[in-house]
């Protein structure tokens, strides 16, 4: 018995004394782009800090002497900065970990263990940091994913133990950032259903922001988890020092934006542990989200180019392929529809000249037929009465008419008026002994249930299976998740509490498994508009719904805030009859993404037909340099009457630029001085040409216009908007 506590004793002292050593030795580890560094460094207490962010220094080596440089005195010194902020013990702020281990005690210290750097290749490398609790089996290990050249960072954390049961976490970020500088203005959305990205810019002060969201499935519904932060004074386009950040995850988050004592910032960005606390089995280890950042000293144009990037090259699925134009049918035909006015759209899509025709919601559904948004959801069976000669004849028609077939889902929701819903009450996210609530009078199936992954896995395949030729998947998702309750978790005696993250985990599983046996077969991601969009499900969809609202007014400023943190080729921008704007203007700000028609093309008059035949001609030409090239905004709307943006493709022999008049005032004097332009080569001679012009009108810019360069960044051009020319597109090649 003696001899057993000696042994332990021995040991524990030999664990405390291997954490003593190491203490002596300050580690400093660089996670450093082609352009920036954050620094860490270990303190005399082996506790892991941050000591900078921002541009790189020229010499590495000096990365070790920074934190000799700050003066943080007082007995706080230290705490703030941590790399991963534990709950419990020495630090009192706003933690990224808290846990409760398997005893009940809630205490927790993490301290550095060792670091090691992997290279993927030339470009990519990820650094490993271990930091462990000297009392308590716990283990976290930070993870940087570093691509050098787009300036980006991937950060997220892998948490285990060796405890002798579960350990509760109770809050569990994916990163914990921690910056200084005289001053931070933070820019971040909010909205709603056709709102979508509403942006406010705030100077950050004493205490805690949170942005967040507790809606579960519809997460993005009221806020995104995207947010671009401004350190000393407001960055603009081209000037200042600015970092983006955004949290990969389709599901509750939350970002909090701490000011310490000394006026220097601490970012935690994570799962939002709301109702969420996960209930984690020794030597299983829980992975959190991504959080992806980039920074730039040269403003939120570069750092959203870097963070564009970063997204073609490495998260979007087929990024830095091309797209699909197409027709839809919502807008005009809503739910009425049958097979003779579908076949119709396939000709009028062919007419139109775009290359698919997308079915969208109403197909579906026979005892309860899918005729409103109240009934046949997780019925997927063709509504035999519209479409008698199922969705295998309309893809054939489609094909002979010219065109590729594409169809809308919501895989994931059920009407309770629906034979799923009378099957399978227990494969709906409900409170059993509570009134039902409904979003758009439907539920989400609770994805928790392995059961129910097979079945939103099957709603796809069958329609691949039976349909090989399908070109397209519009994947909705329109409620967001009330009386948050699995019966599954019930019945396999795990905690209620996992549902909102195994729900996002279950529905990752289905989107794994269709990408590994429909790996290209472009999808959409929509939630009634712009409910759901994040870099983790972008690893499936080539493209997302920004907003419902297609009002081309207001799409100029949701489009334009949506672009600091995705590229236009993932846009999806539909030119409808939302509003009475002139065909040219809706279709100008439908250009700067991927562009789709939402119209009744038989009510088109011949020059609005023609307009748009030439249009889509047009697009055809440019579109690489939109999708695959890089953004410059050249004029804010929020700051002028009007807006203005240009796309250059990487040699800069090809750019387009788009200005749009924002006001229908008529007091107003429209853009007096040119607009200087950006991303062109100096050196180069470009031929400047309006396109996309009315039939029957003519530019009041000249036909032959050529400029260096250097004449059109430092002077610009006038494009001369006016009341009678209120969307202006100018193409600019190079002269060779
Ligand atoms: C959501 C989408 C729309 C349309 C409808 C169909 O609102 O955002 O584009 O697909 O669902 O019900």
């Amino acid at each position: 018995m003696l001899k057993v506590a000696q042994k332990t004793l021995i040991l524990l002292c030999a664990v405390s004394l291997s954490f003593l050593a190491q203490a002596q030795t300050i580690v400093t580890i660089p996670i450093e782009t082609e352009q920036n560094a954050l620094v860490l460094q270990t303190d005399k207490d082996n506790r892991l800090g941050i000591t900078y962010f921002g541009k790189k220094l020229a010499k590495s080596s000096e990365n070790a002497l920074i934190s000799k440089e700050y003066r943080l005195n007082d007995s706080n010194a230290g705490i703030y900065n941590s790399a991963y902020t534990p709950s419990g013990t020495w630090s009192l702020v706003e933690p990224a970990l808290q846990i409760t281990h398997a005893d009940g005690n809630t205490s927790l210290e993490l301290k550095y263990v060792s670091h090691e750097t992997k290279r993927t290749d030339a470009n990519v490398s990820q650094t490993n940091i271990v930091l462990k609790d000297p009392v308590y089996g716990v283990e976290v290990t930070l993870c940087y994913k570093v691509y050098a050249k787009e300036n980006t960072i991937e950060q997220w954390t892998l948490i285990k133990h060796q405890e002798k049961k579960n350990i509760l976490l109770q809050k569990y970020a994916s990163a914990n950032l921690y910056f200084m500088a005289d001053n931070y203005y933070l820019r971040h959305y909010h909205g709603g259903w056709g709102r979508e990205m509403k942006p406010e810019e705030t100077l950050l002060t004493a205490g805690i922001k949170t942005l967040d969201s507790k809606l579960g499935t519809r997460a993005n519904l009221f806020q995104p988890p995207t947010f671009m932060i401004s350190f000393d004074r407001p960055a603009t386009e081209n000037e200042g020092n600015v970092m983006l950040g955004t949290l990969a995850w389709s599901g509750n988050f939350k970002i909090d934006f701490e000011m310490d004592l000394y006026h220097n910032l601490r970012v935690l960005a994570g799962i939002n542990p709301h109702a969420s606390e996960y209930s984690l089995a020794a030597n299983q280890e829980f992975k959190t989200p991504s959080f992806i950042y980039t920074f730039s000293s040269h403003g939120k144009g570069e750092a959203s180019r870097n963070m564009h990037d970063w997204a073609k090259k490495y998260r979007i699925l087929d990024g830095e392929g091309s797209r699909l134009t197409l027709l839809n049918n919502w807008e005009a035909t809503y739910f009425d529809f049958d097979e003779t006015k579908l076949t119709g759209l396939f000709k009028d899509a062919k007419k139109l000249g775009v290359d698919m025709f997308l079915l969208d919601d109403g197909w579906f559904a026979n005892k309860y037929p899918r005729n409103g948004d109240v009934a046949g959801l997780g019925d997927w069976q063709e509504n035999r009465k519209k479409l008698p000669n199922g969705i295998g004849y309309l893809v054939k028609e489609a094909t002979k008419a010219g065109v590729k077939f594409g169809i809308w889902v919501e895989p994931e929701m059920v009407n309770p008026k629906s034979e799923l819903y009378e099957k399978h009450k227990d494969w709906v996210i409900r409170e059993p002994e509570r009134p039902e609530h409904y979003f758009r009078n439907q539920l989400p199936l609770d994805l928790s249930n392995p059961e129910v992954q097979d079945f939103v896995f099957g709603v796809l395949d069958n329609l691949f299976t039976k349909n090989p030729e399908l070109a397209f998947i519009k994947w909705d998702c329109n409620a967001v998740t009330y009386n948050a309750h699995s019966a599954y978790l019930q019945k396999q005696g795990l905690p209620q509490t996992h549902l909102y993250v195994e729900y996002v985990q279950g529905l990752y599983k289905v989107l794994e498994r269709i990408r590994a046996k429909y790996p290209k077969v472009p999808m959409m991601l929509c939630s009634g508009g712009g409910g759901r969009v994040d870099y983790e499900a972008l690893k499936y969809f080539t493209e997302f719904w920004l907003s419902d609202n297609t009002d081309p007014l207001e799409r100029i400023f949701i489009q334009w805030e949506y672009s600091y943190f995705y590229p236009a080729v993932a846009h999806c921008n539909h030119i409808t009859d939302w509003s009475k704007v002139g065909l040219k203007f809706r279709t100008d700000v439908a250009m700067m993404g991927k562009m789709g028609y939402d119209i009744v093309v038989s009510n088109l008059t011949d020059k609005e037909l023609l307009f748009s035949q030439q249009a889509l001609e047009n697009y055809k030409r440019i579109n690489p340099t939109i999708w695959k090239g890089d953004l410059y905004r050249l004029q804010s709307p929020w700051e002028k009457p009007f807006a203005s943006l240009l796309y250059s493709n990487k040699d800069k022999s090809h750019a387009v630029m788009f200005t749009y008049l924002t006001t229908n005032r008529f007091d107003i004097i429209y853009n007096p001085t040119p607009i200087k332009l950006n991303g062109l080569d100096p050196n180069k001679k470009y031929s400047v040409k309006e396109i996309n012009l009315f039939p029957g009108t003519s530019s009041s810019l000249k036909t032959d216009l050529v400029y260096s360069g250097d004449y059109l960044m430092n002077v610009g051009i006038n494009p001369e908007l006016s009341g009678n020319r209120t969307s202006i597109v100018l193409e600019l090649t190079e002269l060779k």
